[in-house]
């Protein structure tokens, strides 16, 4: 049999004494058989993990053995736990004589600790957009958790003009469909790199399952053959129940940063994009988080933007859509308020205003918009858009991902972008870095 981990390693979900490790085996990734999901035949198979403090594995802190089963598409997931807080670890498994790709993760600091925590953010892959060169380079800077915030896959037909072409050209719908889509996407090296170079904390968008999909019951069925191929190939600590996966959670940092993770689809309905249940429980963190910095990593461009020229102005499937849950959000009234975003297929930073009509009334917050790993961006006429909302501060065009710190005093965000998508091995460049202390974001770095 051929290797079977054709999909590489993953980790996720870090807690000060645990994480989750991931693989998938799939000896023939591509096989279109739905009855044989990676090429392999309706029975478990056994497979071994070791976790080592050291990439050699001189020093093993854990192992076990597990069964990965046809019902999940022979994907592993392993609960780790008895770990030490803020350290590095190192983690790979054996099928038979056969070995994955070491991955390195990293444990959340202790609940006393004030060290400055680094992360990224990334979104929106479009497979056949262009190569995933930022994850190249992201992969290099081993930041000690790696958010990412919608559009892991895209369920469309296959894009015009392809850089990269699918498999499976038609639009996902089956749970087959679905897997192979994932599959794709996943046996990409500059992907694997990402996941094997620092632990994942993901949240989705639409495209997961379907282009603008709500929490509406006519997506329930659709929904869980998506959720059970998400859960399939990522790194997360929950598997799905039907059309349920539980997926809004928080996720702290010590002292600095508790980051709270919303999904924005699953109990979406009009004029409420969270669902009671959720709302409540993120009001209740603003109100009484202690940490320095509140963070929302959620899909949606939160800041208000007008887009002046033919209506509509405001996009309403973002928060511009749901203007007095975000009143709501506002009126918590969390000191250090952060959000991290993304959706649009560029980059954008702001200021988030008490009331964005008025441009002297008080900051609340920030919000930092990654552009897209590769997906294409919308025709936008970004100087129209910055001189129509003053709270807006900073926009790039080009494809990328964002890299900061959320320090015991300030929060810092550096915009990373490549030159190309439409081929492999582009350079990347910081075009713009932002700090706030909480009273406006500033450049800091002209
Ligand atoms: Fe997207």
């Amino acid at each position: 049999m051929a290797n079977p981990f054709t999909l590489g390693v993953a980790s996720g979900e870090p807690l000060p004494d645990g994480v989750v490790i991931w693989t998938r085996l799939a000896p023939a990734p591509l096989t279109l058989d739905p009855a044989r999901p990676g090429g392999l035949p309706n029975r478990a198979v056994e497979v071994r993990w070791q976790v080592a403090e050291d990439e050699r594995f001189t020093r093993i802190v854990r192992e076990g053995v597990t069964q990965a089963q046809p019902r999940w598409a022979f994907s592993v997931h392993v609960r780790l736990d008895g770990l030490r807080p803020g350290a590095d670890y190192f983690y790979r498994f054996r099928s038979g004589s056969d070995h994955s790709p070491v991955g390195r993760t990293r444990t959340a600091p202790a609940a006393a600790s004030a060290g400055p925590v680094r992360f990224a953010v990334a979104n929106c892959q479009r497979y056949e957009h262009g190569f995933y060169t930022a994850y190249r380079h992201l992969a290099a800077e081993r930041p000690d958790v790696i958010f990412f915030v919608g559009d892991y896959v895209y369920e469309s037909p296959q894009a015009a003009n392809p850089v990269r072409t699918l498999p499976n050209t038609s639009e996902a719908d089956t749970l087959a469909e679905y897997r192979l889509r994932y599959t794709r996407y996943k046996l990409d090296k500059d992907l694997q790199a990402a996941h094997a170079a620092a632990p994942w904390v993901a949240t989705w968008d639409d495209h997961e399952v379907a282009d603008n999909y709500t929490g509406a019951s006519s997506f329930f069925r659709r929904r869980a053959r998506a959720y059970q191929a998400y859960y399939e190939h990522l790194p997360i600590r929950v598997k799905p129940e039907a059309h349920l996966l539980q997926m809004f959670r928080r996720r702290v940092y010590g002292q600095n940063a508790e980051f709270i993770v919303l999904d924005s689809r699953q109990f979406r309905v009009p004029g409420d994009m969270l669902g009671a249940a959720q709302e409540k429980w993120l009001l209740e963190r603003l109100r009484t988080s202690t940490a320095r910095w509140k963070v929302l990593v959620e899909p949606l461009f939160f800041a208000r933007r007008f887009v002046p020229g033919n209506p509509p102005h405001l996009r309403l499937d973002a928060w511009d859509g749901f203007q007095e849950q975000r009143r709501r959000i506002f009126d918590a009234g969390a000191r250090g308020l952060i959000v991290l975003s993304g959706d649009v297929h560029n980059h954008w930073a702001s200021d988030l205003h008490a009331d964005f009509l008025d441009p002297r009334s008080a900051i609340v917050g920030a919000e930092f918009v990654t552009s897209s790993i590769s997906s294409r961006p919308p025709a936008t006429d970004a100087p129209a858009v910055l001189a129509a909302n003053p709270h807006i501060k900073f926009f790039d065009g080009r494809r990328g991902y964002l890299a900061g710190t959320a320090g015991a005093t300030d929060f810092r965000v550096s915009y990373r972008v490549v030159d190309s998508v439409e081929k492999a091995g582009a350079n990347v460049r910081i075009v713009a870095e932002f700090v706030t202390e909480g009273e406006g974001i500033k450049r800091s770095d002209v």
